[in-house]
């Protein structure tokens, strides 16, 4: 694929300060996409925006909390206004840092709310606050961050899995509503990756999962940018309601 798939487009990453959001924004930066850096960590979020900027791109950072449906409006009115349209939308922002490894049945209710919360509902917040723009112009691409965890059953944290299977399902079901209007809705599922957030999941994190590969290697942020760009650009227009694996062939479906 050409370095130049994304010359002229706005790409709005949410959760984008650090980790795969991170990598996700310099590489739809560098393929040539005005990148808005939405974050709810605002001065991360400006650091990168600054980052990219200071490599010849362009880049806007706003302050986000996908939760709150006003946040997210407004996110969509500054990216539009700013950049005057809205090609991509790549929902990834979620709980996943942090989150203590429990079975199912002492797992805390507020906090199974909370990742629903982020997790799925931020993702369809977001995703209705940009339709709008997607739909005026006849075009757009959606890209939904859920998980392979989905796949394997991940066990003990039955509410990030959970939230990650009802986000693979509301692509599906978004994908069905809003191909007429020329946008596709694709799910990346990635799997145990590094990243500040993974590697304070567990003490093994960097051999974690490695044996399982095809490739047996771990699994780092800029792995997943091509996927993340292909079901982003114009070369994934036929494609939609999908979830692509990006594990190194850990597991097949
Ligand atoms: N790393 C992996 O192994 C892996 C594997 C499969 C899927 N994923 C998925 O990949 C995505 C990125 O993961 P990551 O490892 O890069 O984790 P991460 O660093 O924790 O990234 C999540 C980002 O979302 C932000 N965020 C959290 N809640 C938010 C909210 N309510 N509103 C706006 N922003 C919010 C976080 O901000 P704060 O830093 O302030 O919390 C953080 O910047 C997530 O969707 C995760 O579920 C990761």
């Amino acid at each position: 694929m050409s370095p130049e798939t994304l010359t002229g487009q706005v790409a709005i990453i949410t959760g984008a300060a650090g980790g795969l959001g991170r990598a996700f924004a310099l590489a739809f930066a560098a393929a040539g996409a005005a990148v808005v850096v939405a974050d709810r960590n605002e001065a991360g979020a400006t650091l990168l925006a600054e980052e990219i900027t200071t490599q010849g791109g362009a880049a806007l950072a706003v302050a986000l909390e996908v939760t709150q449906a006003r946040s997210a409006e407004a996110m969509a009115e500054r990216a539009e206004a700013w950049g005057g349209r809205i090609d991509i939308l790549l929902n990834n922002a979620a709980i996943y840092a942090g989150l203590e490894r429990k079975p199912f049945w002492e797992l805390d209710e507020a906090e199974w709310d909370r990742v629903l919360a982020v997790n799925l509902k931020g993702a369809w917040l977001c995703a209705k606050a940009i339709f709008p723009a997607m739909r005026r112009r006849s075009y757009g691409k959606i890209v939904n961050v859920a998980s392979a965890t989905v796949f394997s059953g991940s066990p003990l944290w039955a509410h990030y899995v959970a939230s990650k299977g009802a986000l693979i399902a509301l692509t599906r079901s978004m994908a069905r509503e809003a191909g007429d209007y020329g946008v596709t809705v694709n799910a990346l599922a990635p799997g145990f990756t590094l990243t500040d957030a993974s590697l304070g999941l567990m003490e093994d994190a960097a051999s974690y999962g490695v044996s399982r590969g095809a490739i047996k290697r771990a699994s780092y942020p800029d792995d997943m940018a091509g996927a993340a760009l292909f079901l982003a650009s114009p070369a994934s227009n036929f494609i939609t309601g999908q979830t692509l694996i990006v594990d190194g062939g850990r597991q097949f479906l």
